[in-house]
């Protein structure tokens, strides 16, 4: 048990030999950071008492980079995406979308904003049910403006680089879990984003198709030139991302970086 990320916020100085890194290196001080978020704070309402979810979470996210975050069932990690994605807003703290400073721009504007910055992948999926694999990697296309034979071509591209060349026609319904989540991978590189923020995306398949969709991710935002951050609850697959952080007790511990 690593017992120094327990110390890693009262102790000042890296201990570089143990693989643990501080909070300075978490906390932003590139440029080329894509995403970059300081001091977050989000607490809740829970009875007579206030539940502080987040209490200073500092993490920045460069170019290209993919990141893991675990944590405890409850500890936050949802509540963390949903604000890194402008779904929801901080009660307090700074969040950069590459240099806007998303956390002074209102809901509206950052929804306006979010469709051309960043791409998300939920645990179950959210796929229109009406729509084919086709139509919903599209519709990504369609929040952001009028959707041509680019569109269509880059839409159809992606669905064939993700497996599902025969499966374009197929509604939610006539897909498999791995399938869908496939189909939500290239709906959310549709529009080139600069991060995609993905919330358990392995939760709800079997364990080998669960690895292949993590393969599949980290490939293809590599490919893409997106930053990935992985919200996971298995090891293996943080594992598999070049930083591995850990949400714990509101605030974010950055605990392996490998390649560096
Ligand atoms: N809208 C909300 N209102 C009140 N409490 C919430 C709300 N959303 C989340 N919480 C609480 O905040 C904590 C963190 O939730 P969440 O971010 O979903 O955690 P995780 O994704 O790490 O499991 C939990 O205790 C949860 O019950
Ligand atoms: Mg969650």
């Amino acid at each position: 048990m690593a017992n120094d990320e327990a110390n890693h916020s009262a102790s000042k100085s890296a201990d570089r030999s143990s693989g643990i890194r501080h909070s300075e290196s978490v906390i932003p001080s590139s440029a080329a950071a894509v995403l970059r978020a300081t001091g977050l704070r989000k607490r809740y309402p829970s009875g007579d008492q206030t539940l502080e979810v987040l209490r200073g979470v500092d993490l920045a996210v460069q170019a290209g980079e993919s990141v893991s975050i675990r944590g405890e069932s409850g500890s936050g990690k949802s509540t963390l995406l949903n604000i890194l994605a402008g779904l929801d807003r901080p009660d307090g703290g700074e969040l950069f979308w590459r240099t806007e400073a998303a956390h002074q721009l209102s809901l509206g504007a950052l929804t306006a904003r979010r469709g051309r910055f960043l791409g998300m992948v939920f645990q179950a999926y959210y796929l229109i049910p009406e729509l084919d694999a086709l139509a919903n990697v599209l519709m990504a296309a369609r929040v952001v403006g009028p959707v041509g034979a680019a569109a269509r071509a880059r839409a159809a591209a992606l669905l064939r680089r993700v497996g599902l060349a025969a499966r374009m026609a197929h509604l939610p319904a006539q897909l498999s879990g791995g399938e869908r989540q496939r189909v939500a991978v290239a709906r959310a590189l549709m529009n080139f984003p600069a991060v995609i923020l993905a919330d358990e995306p392995t939760g709800n398949l079997d364990e080998r198709t669960g690895d292949e969709v993590i393969a599949l991710l980290l490939e293809v935002c590599a490919e893409e030139h997106a930053a990935l951050v992985l919200v996971t609850h298995n090891p293996a697959h943080a594992k598999k991302t070049a930083r591995q952080l850990t949400l714990q007790l509101g605030r974010m511990v950055e605990s392996v970086r490998f390649g560096v």
